[in-house]
C-alpha cells in the first residue's frame, strides 16, 4: 500500500505518517525501532541534531534495504554552536545518517536562535537551493515567530511540527489559521498525550465511544489511540509518534486504512478537547 501523504507548498509531498526518534528514544539507539518501523511500512523517518542518535538513525536506514527515494527523512538544527554555520551542522548530520540529503530540514525551536531567525532561515534557503535539504521549516514556532522570520524571505517554510492534540486544540487554533493563510502544513508530535500523559480528562469518554463505534462497523479493534490518529487526519495533519513495540507500530500503520471519523465524531473530540488545556512539552509556549 502506497503510504498516505499531504501535500507541502513547495510541490513536495509529506507522508502521513512518521516514527520518531526523540522522546522515549531521546539520546537511546534508534537503530532497531528504526528497522521494525521500516519494516512494517513507515518510511517518515523524524530525528533532530538535539536527539544525539542520528548515527543510530542512519544505521536503521542503512540497514533496512529500503530504497533511499521511498524514505522520507527529517532533521532538525539544535543549537548552533560557537563558530559553526547551519551549514556545518547539516553536512555533519548528513554524515552521520549517512545520507545525501535530508527531506525536511527543520529549525527546532525558534528560541534558540534569539533575534537570529532571519540570518538562520537565509542558511536554510541555501540549503534547499544546494539540495542538501529538499524542504524546509520549522518547529515550535509562534505567530510572532513566523512574523519576525517571513519579513524578508523569499521561502515559506513548509511545515512547522507542534505539539498538537485535543487538550492543545483551542490554543494553537489562532497559529493554524494563521498557517493556513500561509500554506504552512502543521504537523504532530505528542498526540497521543490524551492517553498517554493526561488521562482522566473530558476527551476519555469520547474516545471510548467513538472507539466502540468503529470496532463495531470496521469488524475488528480499534484503539483510542487510532481514534487520536484519525482525528489528526480530518484536519490533514501528519502524526509522528513512535513505540517500542512492533505491535503498536502495526497498529499505527493500519490508522491510515480506517474510515473517517464522523464530522460529528471529529467536533466531539475537538469539543471535549477544548474544556481543558495541557501542554506536556514546550510549556514556554503558553508564555
Ligand atoms: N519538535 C519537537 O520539539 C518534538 C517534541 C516532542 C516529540 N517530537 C517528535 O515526535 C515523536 C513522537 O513524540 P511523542 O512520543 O510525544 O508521540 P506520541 O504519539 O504522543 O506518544 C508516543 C508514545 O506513546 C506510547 N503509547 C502509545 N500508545 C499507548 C497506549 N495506548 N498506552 C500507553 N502508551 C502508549 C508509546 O509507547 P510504547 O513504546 O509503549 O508504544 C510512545 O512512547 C518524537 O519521537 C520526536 O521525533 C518532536
Amino acid at each position: 500500500m502506497a503510504p498516505l501523504t499531504i501535500p507541502l507548498n513547495d510541490g513536495k509531498q509529506i507522508p502521513w505518517l512518521g516514527f520518531g526518534t526523540g522522546t522515549a528514544l531521546y539520546s537511546k539507539d534508534a537503530e532497531a525501532a528504526i528497522r521494525v518501523a521500516i519494516a512494517n511500512g513507515i518510511v517518515h523517518l523524524d530525528g533532530a541534531q538535539m536527539y544525539q542518535n542520528e548515527d543510530s538513525l542512519g544505521n536503521g536506514i542503512a540497514s533496512s534495504g529500503k530504497p533511499r527515494s521511498e524514505l522520507f527523512v527529517t532533521t532538525k538544527l539544535g543549537k548552533l554552536p560557537e563558530g559553526k554555520t547551519v551549514r556545518d551542522t547539516l553536512v555533519e548530520s548528513l554524515k552521520k545518517l549517512k545520507l545525501d540529503y535530508v527531506d525536511l530540514f527543520l529549525i527546532h525551536m525558534p528560541i534558540h536562535h534569539e533575534g537570529k531567525l532571519k540570518a538562520v532561515w537565509k542558511e536554510f534557503e541555501e540549503l534547499q537551493k544546494e539540495g542538501l535539504a529538499k524542504s524546509i521549516g520549522v518547529s515550535n514556532f509562534r505567530i510572532k515567530d513566523f512574523e519576525e522570520l517571513l519579513d524578508g524571505a523569499n521561502v515559506v517554510p513548509a511545515v512547522n511540527q507542534i505539539e498538537y492534540h485535543p487538550y492543545v486544540y483551542k490554543a494553537t487554533a489562532p497559529l493554524l489559521e494563521f498557517q493556513k493563510k500561509h500554506n504552512i502544513v502543521a504537523t504532530s508530535y505528542g498526540g497521543l498525550t490524551p492517553i498517554v500523559r493526561q488521562k482522566g480528562g473530558p476527551v476519555d469518554p469520547v474516545l471510548a465511544s467513538i472507539t466502540q463505534r468503529l470496532t463495531k462497523d470496521v469488524g475488528k479493534n480499534v484503539t483510542e489511540g487510532q481514534v487520536l490518529g484519525l482525528w489528526l487526519r480530518s484536519q490533514g495533519i501528519p502524526e509522528i509518534t513512535t513505540s517500542s513495540k512492533e505491535e503498536r507500530v502495526k497498529e499505527y500503520v493500519a490508522t491510515q486504512t480506517l474510515p473517517d471519523l464522523t464530522p460529528e465524531e471529529v467536533n466531539a473530540i475537538t469539543e471535549a478537547g477544548s474544556k481543558v488545556h495541557h501542554r506536556a512539552f514546550c510549556k514556554w509556549l503558553d508564555d
